[in-house]
């Protein structure tokens, strides 16, 4: 083997190394939202008596599809500007049970003191023209390495099981085809935007419907209570007096 030979292979090695380290901070940081979102979803069920998370899912973006957006959008090939403009190569998603549950679930992801929002893209009160409904959340999260600490981006999108419902199939439907689409199509598929839409308010209104009904059980058992157990302390003060 040559000398120029060896170096190379050193370079390569280095390079393996530090591509290895690279994307070994976006696992973390998946790993991070993770444990966060099951907190959330654990403490939320416990104050709020449901679970508002469907699922969650979690992906890093593949060396292909980074290399892609970088073709795409013409960025740099250096790590650092991989780093700085790709902001998705952490990515989760999470499917709620109601539009409430997102701003909840979302407030409480943001208020995390080690997290920065970076981006808030609400394409649920302003639909993409398409009909794509989601919130999109660029985060910042802090990672301890063992002789660093690297901010790392992670993506964040959060939607009812409606949205995901359209959003995945809308994908499949359009996946790897390349030309345009007839209009017809175009309109048929925001059409059922609209309906997914209207499908998640109407179950926001029959949820919030029975959490008043649910309410004002409570509130009468309440009294109920109050009431005997006033009752009781009557008849022990009559029972003294006698
Ligand atoms: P990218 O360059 O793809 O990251 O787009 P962007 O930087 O403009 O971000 P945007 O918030 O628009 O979209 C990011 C991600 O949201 C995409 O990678 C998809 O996962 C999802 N998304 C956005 N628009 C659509 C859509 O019209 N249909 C579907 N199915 N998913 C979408
Ligand atoms: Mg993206």
């Amino acid at each position: 083997m040559s000398l120029e030979q060896v170096i190379d292979l050193k370079e390569l090695k280095a390079l393996k190394v530090e591509l290895t380290r690279f994307m070994m901070a976006y696992k973390f940081a998946l790993d991070e939202m993770n444990t966060k979102i099951n907190i959330l979803k654990e403490e939320f069920s416990y104050i709020h008596d449901y679970n508002p998370i469907e699922h969650v899912k979690s992906r890093l973006k593949s060396p292909e599809s980074i290399v892609k957006k970088i073709l795409r959008k013409g960025y740099d090939f250096s790590l650092d500007s991989i780093k700085e403009n790709i902001r998705d190569i952490a990515g989760i998603r999470i499917t709620c049970s109601f539009i409430s549950d997102i701003y909840e679930l979302a407030d409480m992801i943001a208020n995390q003191k080690d997290i920065k929002v970076i981006e808030f893209k609400d394409y649920i009160k302003n639909a993409k023209p398409n009909g794509y409904q989601s919130l999109h959340l660029i985060l910042q999260i802090p990672i301890f390495m063992s002789d660093r600490e690297e901010l790392t981006y992670v993506e964040v999108q959060i939607r009812t099981i409606a949205m995901d419902f359209w959003a995945s199939l809308e994908h499949k439907i359009y996946y790897k085809y390349n030309k345009d689409v007839p209009g017809h199509m175009v309109a048929e598929l925001k059409e059922a935007a609209v309906m997914a839409s209207q499908l998640d308010k109407k179950m926001e209104r029959l949820h919030n419907e029975i959490l008043e009904l649910k309410q004002a059980d409570q509130e009468g058992e309440l009294q109920q209570l109050i009431q005997l157990s006033s009752g009781n302390v009557l008849e022990q003060f009559l029972a003294k007096k006698e």
